[in-house]
């Protein structure tokens, strides 16, 4: 049986599953090209079904995630969440008004689901599933945060504690569960009103960046503070783990507040090394208390705040955890997949689904490629072996943008859709930064690399090979020289741990070491920073003339400029 999974707030989209296999899933932002589109996914769910040959008529089961009093006050207005998405991207400027709108915002997204949001919903999701040509089907609203939960079921552990973290949604920040012979129990849930993710999303709007995106930055800036000791540090003491829940010193607005009295007194830099040190601090806190209660040590992670590369790490070398796997799509881009398995877990009983990699979206033919690369008059030839010369192009010191296969979902570029070039340069990664993605300077860049490789250069690896760039690692001081142009200013790094022959980027890596001796590439997004991943050739050959980059490998064609 096919089952529909649907997101349609931060981040929308589709999946589709059958038995314990994502046929396919995408989030709408590849498609209309607005970074974490918030419209209802019509087009990714056309492309669900396109994609894996289903019809309208063959989907009985369909399950959208959240149904608290805000998101359905958006499903009826979606005027206002248009608004605030643009204020968020500053592509608007905030009215007069704005903090009374902030206010009712995280007031009225701290409300629960009712059976009166539950009734509108239904309502307005039948509508909408209709106009596509959905026509007899089941409809299921499925809790925010036990879809977050299901991701679990890709762990591969028979037993785990579940922890899940974000802003909010369908009135709570986070829970806690024991998963165990195929079941999950949820042991706590934490208030919306006492949120983790919130407090990092309010000194990230504080820097001026934009929340609920750029949280990453706020960590990566970290890095560069002069370290402020725990016992100075401000913002520990407003919250507090009790047990299994978190209690927050202040209501959500007046927590802003309260962060931006303590902002005014630090550099920037301090100011985020002080709210990534109290993330990790109570983080860890309630990490332990959970593995404590549970009994179980091999955890599994999701929720947006889950995105934090370097709390993940703390999380993984803590003596109190065995094994911790994080979903690879752990925000809420990721609730379309988490509410198809926990449907499918609640009809048909699976809870082991098999998520070898994330290439979960659309393939373009070799036909499809010449076509777009021949209607806008570019240069190119077919590669007899596309792997060796994009090989010797990249030792040759030369940047390469990557497009093969079925495109990622998922916040990380993986290998599908990539831009790629040698990590051992600061010369590359400045070109990278300043010409062709317009990121800021203290944002590093990811190495993707080899099992056999990072056994060798990282001090903390553990032998299970992360594939999704979800943990930050330790670079030997011996081995900073081969990877300088992608490790953190503290030694650190966000790697993509790759064994031989499994995705066809291991095969690149590969032929790397051939030539330089270690398989390591650097590995970032293809994009311009700010803009969604490509998709489409189309988007492909657009980003590459824009940026005026030499060299582009599209499937099995090489492209020059
Ligand atoms: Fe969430």
């Amino acid at each position: 049986m096919k089952v529909l999974g649907i997101w349609d707030g931060h981040d929308s989209g589709a999946a589709i599953i059958e038995d314990n296999r994502i046929l396919f899933a995408m989030n709408e932002e590849r498609l209309t090209r607005r970074k974490l589109e918030i419209i209802f996914p019509a087009g990714s769910i056309e492309a669900c079904l396109k994609n894996s040959n289903t019809s309208c008529a063959e989907i009985i089961e369909i399950a959208v995630s959240t149904s608290d009093f805000a998101k359905t006050l958006t499903r009826i207005f979606p005027s206002l969440k248009e608004a605030y998405y643009m204020i968020r991207r500053r592509k608007a400027e905030p009215a007069s008004s704005s903090k009374i709108k902030k206010h009712l915002k995280y007031k009225l997204t701290e409300i629960p689901p009712s059976k009166i949001t539950n009734f509108i919903s239904r309502c307005y999701l039948r509508n909408r599933l209709q106009k596509i040509g959905f026509k007899n089907f089941n409809l299921h609203l499925i809790d925010h945060h036990h879809c977050h939960a299901v991701s679990a079921f890709c762990s591969g552990f028979d037993r785990s504690t579940v922890i899940t973290l974000d802003g909010l949604g369908d009135g709570l920040s986070g829970s806690v569960y024991r998963f165990e012979r195929g079941e999950l129990y949820r042991v706590s849930a934490i208030p919306a009103s006492h949120s983790l993710g919130v407090f990092f999303e309010h000194v990230t709007n504080l820097m001026n960046m934009r929340e609920l995106e750029d949280e990453g930055k706020v960590m990566a800036l970290a890095n560069y503070a002069y370290p402020v000791d725990d016992n100075n540090n401000p913002m520990i003491d407003l919250m507090q783990i009790k047990n299994l829940s978190v209690r927050c010193r202040y209501s959500s607005l007046a927590m802003y507040d309260a962060l931006k009295k303590i902002f005014w007194k630090y550099p920037s830099e301090q100011f985020a090394f002080m709210a990534q040190r109290t993330l990790e601090i109570k983080i860890l806190e309630l990490v332990k208390n959970a593995v404590n209660k549970t009994g179980i040590d091999n955890l599994c992670l999701a929720g947006g705040v889950f995105s934090n590369v370097k709390v993940n790490r703390l999380i993984r070398n803590l003596p109190e955890v065995n094994r911790c796997y994080v979903f690879p799509h752990m925000g809420d881009g990721g609730l379309p997949i988490g509410a198809a398995f926990a449907l499918n877990n609640r009809l048909n009983g699976v809870s082991q689904i098999s998520l070898e990699d994330v290439f979960l979206g659309p393939r373009y033919s070799d036909n499809e490629v010449e076509q777009a690369l021949v209607h806008c008059g570019i240069s190119y030839k077919k590669s007899e072996n596309i792997i060796n010369e994009v090989a010797q192009i990249i030792t040759s010191g030369e940047i390469v943008f990557w497009f093969q296969g079925r495109m990622e979902i998922g916040p990380r570029s993986l290998g599908a859709r990539s831009i790629i070039a040698r990590p051992d340069s600061l010369e590359i990664k400045d070109r990278l930064n300043l010409q062709l993605k317009k990121r800021v300077w203290y944002q590093p860049f990811c190495p993707s690399m080899l099992e056999e490789d990072a056994k060798e250069i990282l001090i903390d690896y553990d032998g299970n090979p992360n594939e999704f760039m979800t943990m930050a690692y330790q670079v030997r001081k011996s081995k900073r020289n081969l990877v300088q142009g992608v490790i953190n200013i503290d030694g650190s790094c966000r790697p993509q741990i790759l064994k031989r022959k499994s995705i066809l980027l291991s095969y690149l890596l590969e032929e790397i070491k051939k030539l330089t001796g270690t398989g390591i590439l650097l590995n970032t997004s293809f994009n311009i920073h700010g803009e969604p991943l490509v998709c489409s050739p189309e988007d492909a050959i657009k980003t590459f003339l824009l940026t005026g980059n030499r060299y582009m490998a599209i499937n099995n064609y090489l492209v020059t400029q």
